[in-house]
């Protein structure tokens, strides 16, 4: 089977659809799987591919170029190094070659670090550095950092698409070429963004403002649906990537004998009737990306943790490590939980988020069942909350 789709004419969609991949990085769940998307753009004398799909879906991007009687491929662009753009590099180079790998600096010694490509085969190319493929045009820009520091993205101007890589892209198997679901496709974005992006946010701001000086009718990401009205897109990573904070508070929390987990009842209610919105996660089961996504606007992320082995119990501490990986905006924090004899379990949790420049509210911690004394401290702390949140957010 081969699917194939043009998107102007001279550029075609030649990737792979991953209706079935659940797991990436063996970290992120991919719940509506992925996509590893590939374009090829004839120009009137050479021809160029953009990314190379994961090694897993080879044979995918080999048919569809076969199925287009592709002879010749004179550039592969390497956009980034990550094997889900690389992993075909080595058979695309047996079958084509000519065909030179074209990339920033960093990502082709990535690319010969990994065995991908020789020496030979190489060329760099600078920031703003232009290309001709006869009728139509490359220029690349180097985009650091979102993810990685090899980063490039590509423009071809006569078409007036921009190829993005990673960047504004969704992990979302879809049979829609094009963003037409809006409302899911935000969903999918905002959580790729919330597990791959967030940590770059100054990046992605600058890297916001120097594209908006391209006239830009398609964004042609990676992964998921490309994007037809950029503006879509744009705002919304405009929005999450900014200082502004919403009026949320995260709460994930475990429990192991209902201590916590009354606590977490009694504060959520307690949040709820003053106005403020809660995302609560029952870190025994829950969906990492879901957490993350949650991060990308709230104000205030509220652990909850009962004491085990005379610290915080280890599924918050993964959340905790989760959180200061992402370094979401989030401004202020603080810890519920339950202990029966003693422990480090505040210190261990407050000294996993070093990368937040967050403000703590006291804690309130029970020894064993919450009495009314801990009721009154979870008011206070909702009381702290909202009048923080209002201050912000007024
Ligand atoms: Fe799509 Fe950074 O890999």
């Amino acid at each position: 089977m081969t699917l194939t789709r043009e998107i102007k004419p001279g550029v075609k969609w030649v990737g792979a659809i991953d209706w079935d991949r659940r797991l990436f990085d063996a970290l992120i769940p991919l719940p509506e799987g992925t996509s590893y998307n590939s374009y090829l753009i004839q120009g009137s004398e050479k021809t160029a591919l953009i990314d190379a799909v994961d090694e897993s879906m080879t044979d995918v991007l080999l048919s569809n170029l076969s199925a287009l009687g592709i002879k010749k491929i004179d550039y592969i662009i390497c956009q980034h190094a990550e094997q889900d753009h690389s992993g075909s590099l080595k058979r695309l180079l047996e079958i084509y070659p000519d065909a030179k790998v074209l990339g920033s600096a960093k990502c082709l010694d990535l690319l010969m670090h990994f065995d991908l490509v020789s020496k030979q085969r190489v060329q760099e190319v600078k920031d703003g550095e232009k290309m001709t493929l006869g009728d139509k045009s490359l220029q690349f820009i180097y985009a650091p950092w979102v993810h990685w520091p090899d980063t490039i993205f590509t423009y071809l101007a006569e078409d007036q698409i921009l190829f993005t890589c990673d960047f504004l892209g969704s992990h979302l198997a879809s049979s829609d070429l094009y963003a037409s679901d809006e409302a899911l496709v935000y969903r999918a974005a905002k959580r790729y963004y919330a597990e791959i992006m967030m940590p770059f946010r100054q990046n992605i701001n600058k890297h916001l403002a120097r594209i908006e000086e391209l006239t830009i009718a398609v964004i042609a990401t990676s992964h998921g649906p490309l994007y037809a009205r950029p503006r879509f897109i744009l705002d919304a990573y405009r929005d999450w990537a900014s200082d502004r904070v919403k009026n949320q508070v995260v709460l994930p929390y475990v429990s192991m004998h209902g201590s916590t987990r009354i606590m977490v009842d009694y504060l959520v209610d307690a949040l709820i009737s003053r106005g403020v919105e809660v995302k609560r996660f029952d870190l025994t089961d829950y969906d990492v990306g879901e957490l993350a996504k949650s991060l990308v606007d709230a104000a205030t992320v509220v652990i909850g943790t009962p004491t085990i082995l005379a610290g915080a119990h280890p599924l918050a501490l993964y959340a905790a490590i989760l959180a200061n990986a992402l370094r979401p905006k989030t401004r202020y924090a603080s810890i519920i939980g339950s202990f029966g004899w003693g422990g480090k379990m505040l210190e261990q949790i407050t000294v996993a988020l070093p990368n937040l420049k967050l403000q703590f509210f006291d804690p309130v911690v029970a020894k064993g069942q919450p009495k009314e004394a801990d009721f009154q401290a979870l008011d206070r702390l909702a009381d702290e909350i909202a009048a923080k949140h209002k201050e912000d957010l007024d």
